[in-house]
């Protein structure tokens, strides 16, 4: 692996679940659980490698409209997996950010999630973002009115707000910006993940369903983002 050219921050948009449990004739809550077990080697592999932040999309704010026997698997398989995984990621210095409103869960899950945050909050390891009840512009909104709050209470002037103010107050507060997104299954769309954080991201759209993204894939995406030539706008 090309060390010097290795992304600080990925994201994931695991896609393809439900695509194949049904290629497998299963159900789709099947689906979502292969996809938990794939996971697995990448986060290890990403800790391995030294890189700052991965980025997972596990649950949107508009999965809500999915069925009510799915939302219940998926909520099922968020416990389980904080239960089964949280020693050997605490053990390896991972640290664990939700990304988006642990409000909105029940209240398992939400409490499940604060504790899994509170005991790693203090690994200097892989910070390993996991988006919750997530929704992009929801995240800039809510960014928004932290910066109001502060320029009412005033804490700051509304002239103060720059690029690193808003940055500071997403829920990646702190991380450096995506630098490579990857989503499964060939579907290209951002769906609204990381919004301001993708901005300058490369993307890669491997047809692999999520469930059979391995760890060979994982190098591939890896060493492609290692030769593309970035410019952030300027030239060369
Ligand atoms: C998209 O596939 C996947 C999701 C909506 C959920 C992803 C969740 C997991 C892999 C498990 C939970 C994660 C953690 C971190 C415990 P899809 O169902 O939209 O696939 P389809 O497009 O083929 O239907």
């Amino acid at each position: 692996m090309n060390e010097q050219k290795l992304p600080r921050h990925v994201a994931i948009i695991m896609d393809g679940n439900g695509r194949w449990a049904k290629q497998h004739m299963l159900k789709v809550a099947m689906g979502h659980r292969a996809g938990v077990e794939a996971l697995r080697s990448i986060i290890r592999e990403s800790s391995d490698l030294g890189i700052e932040a991965l980025s997972l999309f596990a649950f949107s704010t508009e999965n809500w409209r999915r069925s009510e026997t799915e939302v219940a698997a998926l909520m099922q398989l968020l416990l389980e997996y904080f239960s089964s995984e949280i020693d050997e990621l605490d053990e390896n210095n991972v640290r664990i950010r939700i990304l988006g409103e642990k409000e909105g869960l029940p209240s398992p899950q939400r409490e499940a999630l604060y504790r899994a945050e509170e005991r790693t909050k203090d690994n200097t390891g892989l910070n390993l973002c996991i988006a919750i009840n997530y929704g992009g512009r929801q995240e800039l909104v809510r960014a928004a009115r932290i910066l109001a709050e502060k320029v009412r209470a005033g804490e700051m002037a509304p002239e103060d707000i720059d690029e690193q103010a808003l940055s500071d107050c997403l829920y990646t507060g702190g991380l450096p910006d995506v630098d490579l997104l990857i989503r499964t299954s060939g579907e290209m769309r951002l769906s609204g993940f990381l919004l301001y954080q993708c901005a300058y991201a490369e993307f890669e759209f491997p047809e692999t369903l999520w469930p059979d993204f391995t760890l060979e894939d994982y190098h591939r995406a890896l060493e492609v983002f290692a030769s593309r030539d970035r410019r952030f706008g300027g030239r060369k």
